[in-house]
């Protein structure tokens, strides 16, 4: 029989499957043969004395890496559908915490008269520097950058934000950030603070351990602490825990990926000083 084109074509598909596969149990049995991590090795606490703190790491990974690395993840898990779904939320004053190289910037196109003002802020000078870019950089024959709301960009520490007057924002949204932040706890005590009690909303989509599968769990935990010494983010927090200690009331949930991303629409819980006061 001649060698055909779909020969070739089968030939390489074969090498293909075979290699994954091997890659694929070759990963498999080495994270398989870690040993078991210590009990404790999914709450901040016990983070901090591993890897005290993840601030900076990001800044030496880059924007560009940063956003090759998560980019093709986020199309295979639909991540720009959940993120659009979040920020369509967002109302009035808006602030955007750990904004990051602004992955969730063009969802807020087309909102102004909704969000009347946003401000994107993040610890990171280097980080924030790709969310300024992608609102002032547009694609020849996009729609003009005064479709944004009125943005602003601001550097500000999520766990600790002291310039920003309390009840001053109506929307906080944060992604992919709890993962990030030394003390979670604390920051989600800050978006407290600065949100409007009586109308106010805190939207978050986060990503951790996923409390339904002990496999996936297991993993998660293996590989934490050499994946957020790598890249300054503990995916093994058990966010809804967090969001539970930090007092926030949960008004609407929806998870996904086997329960390890969480889609929040949250009401505002105690701030840090009324958390120490109750005791
Ligand atoms: C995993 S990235 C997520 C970025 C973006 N929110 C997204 O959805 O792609 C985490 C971001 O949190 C920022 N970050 C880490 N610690 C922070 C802190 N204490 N306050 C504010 N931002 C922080 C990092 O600089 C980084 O930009």
């Amino acid at each position: 029989m001649p060698f055909a084109p779909r020969h070739l074509l089968l030939l390489v598909s074969g090498a293909g499957v075979y290699s994954l596969g091997i890659y694929t149990a070759y990963h498999s049995y080495r994270i398989y043969s870690l040993p078991p991590p210590p009990p404790l090795i999914h709450t901040p606490a016990f983070q901090r004395q591993l890897q005290p703190t993840t601030t900076g790491i990001l800044d030496r990974v880059g924007p560009d890496a940063y956003d090759a690395e998560v980019g093709g993840h986020e199309v295979l898990m639909r991540m720009g559908a959940r993120r659009k779904e979040l920020v369509a939320r967002a109302r009035g004053k808006v602030l955007e915490v750990s904004a990051g190289t602004g992955r969730n910037v063009a969802y807020y196109k087309g909102l102004q008269g909704v969000v009347d003002e946003l401000c994107m802020s993040d610890v990171s000078e280097v980080m924030l520097r790709g969310a300024w870019e992608s609102t002032t950089t547009s694609p020849p024959n996009a729609k003009p950058a005064t479709s944004y709301p009125p943005t602003t960009f601001a550097l500000l520490n999520a766990e600790n934000l002291a310039p920003i007057p309390t009840h001053s924002y109506d929307t906080v949204v944060s992604t992919l950030g709890l993962c990030s932040y030394d003390d979670p706890v604390a920051a989600l005590r800050e978006f407290s603070r600065v949100t409007n009690p009586a109308t106010g909303r805190i939207l978050l989509l986060e990503h951790g351990r996923s409390n339904e599968y002990g496999a996936m769990d297991a993993f998660l935990d293996k590989t934490a602490l050499s994946h957020a010494r790598e890249w300054g983010c503990w995916w093994n927090r058990d966010i809804e825990a967090l969001v539970d200690e930090a007092g926030l009331v949960v008004e609407e949930r929806r998870k996904f990926h086997l329960g390890t991303t969480t889609w929040l629409v949250c009401r505002p819980g105690p701030t840090r000083g009324e958390a120490a006061a109750a005791g």
